[in-house]
């Protein structure tokens, strides 16, 4: 498949923020169902204190690829390194250590309450000589309160409103306390007040304690706010990356997302804000 080249931003802009070091890396990757290619060897690198949105249409490949960084999809061509060593043959329990991924639709084990559930982000850090401490405990709780969870940890997840659930979820990322967090459409069911709280959140753990981040999402204002740098994928191919302002242009809404839309700045953030006029096809 020939790549697609839809914009004038080169793949992997000067503007990639972070100290340079890079955490996490897909070389030439290709992903496919069976004897289905839905992502193409395609390119990435997440340099450490990065803070990425992949954006792109239903069914490019976003979430697949966010898998195979997350070792839980094995690319059929490429590889993914992390710090720099191939990461299928990492140890499950290291990654886990390193690397927190939640997935577009995780589904937790009935009657699970919201509690355990977000202990369970504790578990690798456990050991027959590392048992559960009050560390976890106090990690447990700061990251129910973060999500606003804290009121609901007694109650069974499957039990919960969708946006409920998904904080819980995002509430056991976070109690995993990876360097590395890669978030498949966080928001997604929630209001737009807890949308603001959980990227306040992920934006807090990226410019105080200096991780990693990469999510994906379709809101692509709020991605324009919050995120330092935007990929953009269409039929499995990485098509710009870059600054926000880089990216989010006219015409890449129009090759990307078949929309005609106009740019406006954010008026509060002064970040580019899409507005849609109409679909083009
Ligand atoms: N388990 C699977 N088996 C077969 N095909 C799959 C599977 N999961 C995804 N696909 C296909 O792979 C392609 C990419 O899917 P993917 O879930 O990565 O898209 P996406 O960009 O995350 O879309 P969305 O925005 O809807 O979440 C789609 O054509 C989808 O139908
Ligand atoms: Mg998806």
């Amino acid at each position: 498949m020939t790549a697609h080249t839809v914009t004038d931003v080169p793949q992997e802009a000067s503007s990639t923020p972070g100290n340079g070091r890079v955490r996490l890396a897909a070389e030439r990757v290709r992903l496919a169902y069976d004897d289905t290619v839905v992502v193409h060897d395609l390119d990435l690198e997440l340099t450490e204190g990065s803070f990425t949105a992949i954006v792109g249409p239903n069914g490019c490949g976003k979430s697949t690829l966010l898998r195979a960084l997350g070792r839980l999809l094995r690319p059929t061509g490429g590889q993914v390194l992390l710090d720099g060593r191939a990461i299928s043959r990492t140890p499950t329990r290291e990654v886990a250590t390193v690397l927190g991924l939640l997935p577009q639709s995780p589904i937790a084990p009935e009657g699970l309450t919201v509690a355990d559930l977000v202990a369970r982000g504790r578990h690798p850090h456990q050991s027959w000589v590392r048992q559960w401490s009050r560390d976890d405990e106090a990690v447990v709780a700061e990251a129910l309160e973060w999500t606003d969870m804290s009121e609901l940890a007694g109650r069974p997840v499957d039990e919960l409103s969708g946006g409920q659930r998904q904080r819980a979820w995002i509430s056991m990322a976070l109690a995993q306390g990876t360097d590395l967090l890669l978030l498949d459409e966080p928001t997604t069911y929630l209001d737009l007040a807890h949308q603001i709280d959980v990227l306040e959140l992920v934006g807090r753990l990226h410019a105080e304690r200096r991780r990693t981040v990469a999510v994906v999402l379709h809101d692509l204002n709020l991605a324009a706010r919050y995120a330092q740098r935007l990929v953009a994928m269409k039929d499995g191919v990485l098509v710009a990356s870059g600054t926000p302002a880089e990216v989010l242009t006219e015409q890449l809404l129009a090759d990307v997302f078949d929309l005609e839309a106009r740019i406006v700045p954010d008026p509060v953030t002064g970040t580019p804000m899409v507005v849609p006029v109409r679909r083009l096809r």
